[in-house]
């Protein structure tokens, strides 16, 4: 019986690319709460923008037009681009080794989901190159956002961003549902699921007998979880073109 191992470790010459094709939930995880603080650190730049713009009367150091896009990209920034990330990101490293799993079920989809989340900040902040960011506040709210009142492409990189941030996110949150549903070690009945991940990893470690179980349910129950990402997958194809076409 061996507990599971709280890192991965690499030959060296191998680590950066590593990171990059990485489908280790750990190394995810860190992915996620690495773009986390890069995002934290942007949206910092952002708000002392705006705070320089606010510290004095009559000052000019941005033009309305910027300020309205500084503070919505800025509001986006650290809610969606910041806070999400490190919460998904805690959750990407803990929750596996607190219910004794060896990965999250589908770990490719963990990191097409990260890869996706990522590409949707860049393409939000792509906006501030292409023309003009969002400039709607964070909620994009109408009549705001309506053509005649935001004439640019910037709502378009808006939706596109958040379109695309938000399919990694929910395929992230189905996997981790999947998860937790199906791949507790046995004996982790639902009601006792660790609140903490300090009583976790020696108390049920990760063996292969369990691994066999798991998998044995994961083939009942993968079905269901495969039609309901076939369904989301195409509800994204079909969404994305739409999107793109906006934007051009
Ligand atoms: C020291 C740190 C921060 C400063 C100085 C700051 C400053 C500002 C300023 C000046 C505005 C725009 C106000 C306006 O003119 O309407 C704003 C908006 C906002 N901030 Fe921050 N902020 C900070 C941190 C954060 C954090 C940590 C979050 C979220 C986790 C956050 C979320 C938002 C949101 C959601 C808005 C609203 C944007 C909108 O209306 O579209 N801010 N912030």
């Amino acid at each position: 019986m061996s507990a599971v191992s709280l890192w991965v470790n690499r030959p060296a010459g191998t680590r950066a690319a590593g990171w990059l094709r990485t489908v280790d939930h750990k190394e995810i995880g860190v992915l996620y709460i690495g773009m986390g603080i890069a995002f934290f650190a942007l949206g910092g730049i952002e708000a002392l923008l705006l705070r320089a713009q606010l510290a004095t009367p009559q000052e000019h150091l941005l033009d309305p037009e910027t300020y309205d896009q500084i503070f919505t990209v800025h509001g986006v920034t650290m809610i969606l681009l910041a806070v999400v990330p490190l919460i998904v990101g805690f959750a990407n490293y803990l929750v596996p080794l607190m219910i004794g799993a060896a990965d999250v079920a589908y770990p490719r989809l963990n990191a097409l989901s990260f890869w996706l989340s990522l590409l949707g900040g860049i393409v939000l902040y792509f906006s501030f190159v292409a023309g003009g960011a969002p400039d709607a506040g964070w909620f994009s709210y109408t009549p705001l956002a309506e053509r005649p009142f935001a004439p640019g492409a910037g709502v378009d990189y808006y939706i596109l961003g958040l379109a695309v941030n938000g399919a990694g996110t929910i395929i992230g949150a189905i996997n981790l549902t999947v998860t937790i549903l199906l791949m507790r070690a046995p004996g982790l009945a639902i009601s006792r699921l660790p609140l903490s991940p300090s009583c976790s990893t020696k108390s049920r470690p990760f063996t292969r007998r369990n691994c066999i179980a798991i998998q044995k349910r994961l083939s009942i129950y993968g079905n269901v979880a495969s039609a309901i990402l076939s369904s989301l997958r195409n509800s994204a194809s079909a969404m994305l073109p739409v999107a793109i076409c906006a934007v051009i």
